[in-house]
């Protein structure tokens, strides 16, 4: 991929939810992320941060505005195409790690590796799973479920299934919310690793320790995005 093109660009992006009541929830940002940035969004509750990670992260659709994702139009796209791009060049970490209870966690991995349009063996995809798990710190603990798994560990698997399918953008929506101090350490130690080896990283956070780990950040105020050095 070539290295010059953006990983995101945002021209004039608005999203404005139909309602009632009509909520206007980002009006007219304009965002460049460049490939490997390592970008901290913060601003309070409300102001539109998970609005601007679902756009980022191709679950909303912005209703003006252009999207550009490492170069390609997304804001026209069929659904079905962007669909199709989330699966392979998306990866997203939630506060509340979003992973099957029931299932282990490479099993957890290799949910990711359903939506994709091409199909590799399970062997391959499991050999995957238990690679990326290594790579996180989680090689001993790969065949536990998540209840078996302290928060920090859960997140980092929630991190490994991210990463499955080595996407363009890493998007994490307030990646320690639920973890004790060392827990998250850890967990923003990993996120230093992945930018570290080439990941666009986008972190979500209301706390100033988490922001200041990123490169660059970004505020957003009722919906208006301006840089915060
Ligand atoms: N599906 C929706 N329909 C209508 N309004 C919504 C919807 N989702 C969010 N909003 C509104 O859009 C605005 C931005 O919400 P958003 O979730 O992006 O805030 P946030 O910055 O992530 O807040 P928090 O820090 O509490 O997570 C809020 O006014 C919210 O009420
Ligand atoms: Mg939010």
């Amino acid at each position: 991929m070539n290295p010059e093109v953006p990983t995101v660009e945002l021209v004039g992006v608005s999203l404005t939810y139909a309602g009632p009541p009509v909520v206007a929830a980002l009006h007219d940002v304009d965002l460049r992320l460049r490939r490997n940035e390592y970008v901290a969004v913060v601003g309070p509750s409300g102001s539109g941060k998970s609005t601007l990670l679902n756009i980022l992260g191709l679950l909303d659709r912005p209703t003006g505005g252009t999207f550009r994702l490492s170069g390609i139009d997304v804001s026209t796209l069929p659904e079905a195409d962007r669909a199709a791009l989330r699966g392979e060049r998306i990866g997203f970490v939630f506060q509340s790690f979003h992973l099957l209870e029931h299932r282990t966690a490479v099993e957890n991995l290799l949910v990711a590796t359903l939506y994709r349009p091409t199909k590799v063996g399970r062997a391959d995809r499991v050999a995957r799973a238990e690679q990326v798990l290594t790579r996180v710190g989680m090689r001993e603990r790969m065949y536990a479920r998540p209840a078996q798994l302290s928060g920090g560990e859960r997140q980092r698997v929630a991190i490994a299934r991210a990463l499955m399918n080595a996407p363009d953008l890493l998007l994490c929506d307030e990646p320690t919310g639920n973890l004790d101090s060392v827990n998250a350490a850890k967990v923003l130690a990993l996120i230093d690793e992945v930018h570290q080896a080439g990941q666009t990283v986008v972190v979500i956070t209301h706390d100033p320790v988490v922001a200041a780990r990123a490169e660059r950040r970004i505020a957003i105020t009722d919906g208006s995005v301006t840089e915060s050095g």
